[in-house]
């Protein structure tokens, strides 16, 4: 598809005046507001973070990447045969579409429709595929897939199929999970698909380690969030006087990412001051995992009906084929 159909049909980021995404500023003033300091994992994907996330997706440590791409690269006559043919493929924050060539060369879709609520990375990633798969109409949506999105009008009329991998799901509560579940639903309609990738409980020594590699690329990858936080907010957050913390939360059934303040640190965002006591923390990510049942409960919960489910080889990660159809028994 040639330039036309690649320029994105809005653009998100409020922008006030000064400068400031808003939504930042407010969510970290809000976050760093609470007892229990927090700020919203979406915000670690600035430039830097964002080649920081591609960094951790190569460590040895760090499976979920190959994990899954090895069950795309596998199972694609099977995807082909529960989907059928002319799908058209929504792609939700598509990022580097890096898995999506799999799908796409499994299924034979109508059309490929990757929405990110970033607008230049959207733009290169469907050029590069768009050019990968002649024929094919990549139209490309710039919005918060977190609400309903309005559909190019092109695709009235396709089935379409939702494709959401790498666990970003996990980064969400439950509820918080549900909410955007729906919404897809919202966005695809009745009768459509979701295929999703939901990493798996698993020994949390290996999920550990892939949240806190030796390398210290996650750390960088977390500790980059106050640096972008001074940066874009006007801060003078000691970076430095920070470390990176990853546990596993049993209970909860997810990883957490936290920055520890090594020693009593005070500092000013966006015109506001903060205090914090050493070993105090900023909580900066959830990364939920799930086992064969409660990704059917998520998934059931939110308006979704399993169909099939495929794991790699070594059952480390799960993708999940879903269809939106009304419940078949009583309440
Ligand atoms: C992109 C949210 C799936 O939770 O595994 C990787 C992000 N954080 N290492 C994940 C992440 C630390 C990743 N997701």
């Amino acid at each position: 598809m040639a330039e036309p159909h690649l320029k994105p049909t809005l653009r998100i980021v409020d922008e006030g005046a000064d400068g400031v995404d808003r939504a930042f500023r407010a969510d970290v003033l809000a976050g760093l507001s609470q007892r229990q300091k927090a700020v919203p994992a979406r915000w670690f994907y600035d430039e830097r973070g964002s080649q920081l996330f591609e960094d951790i997706t190569r460590l040895a440590e760090y499976y979920p990447t190959r994990a899954e791409t090895q069950i795309l690269a596998a199972r694609g006559a099977e995807f082909a045969a529960l989907t059928g043919k002319g799908r058209a493929v929504v792609e939700f924050g598509s990022g580097s579409s890096v898995k999506t060539p799999h799908l796409l060369r499994a299924i034979a879709p109508a059309a490929y429709v990757p929405i990110d609520i970033s607008g230049d990375f959207l733009r290169e990633s469907a050029a590069s595929l768009a050019a990968d798969f002649p024929g094919l109409p990549v139209l490309p949506v710039e919005a918060d897939f977190t609400k309903k999105v309005a559909l190019p009008s092109q695709l009235a009329g396709s089935p379409m199929l939702g494709f959401f991998p790498g666990s970003t799901i996990g980064n969400l509560v439950p509820s918080s999970a549900v909410d955007l579940l729906r919404s897809m639903r919202e966005t695809l309609g009745e009768g459509s698909q979701l295929l999703i990738g939901m990493d798996r409980i698993k020994d949390p020594a290996i999920l550990i380690a892939a949240y806190d590699d030796p390398e210290g690329v996650t750390a960088a990858f977390n500790l980059n969030l106050l640096s972008r936080i001074n940066r874009e907010l006007d801060g003078d957050i000691p970076v430095e006087q920070f470390a990176h913390h990853a546990l596993w939360n049993d209970q909860l059934a997810r990883i957490e990412m936290h920055l520890v303040a090594q020693r009593n640190v005070a500092f000013e965002v966006a015109g506001q001051r903060f205090a914090m006591r050493s070993g105090q923390t900023i909580h900066t990510e959830n990364s939920h995992k799930y086992d064969p049942r409660s990704a059917t409960m998520l998934l059931v919960a939110s308006g979704w009906t399993p169909l099939a489910e495929w794991q790699d080889d070594d059952a480390r990660f799960g993708l999940v084929l879903a269809e939106a159809s009304e419940p078949r028994s009583a309440p």
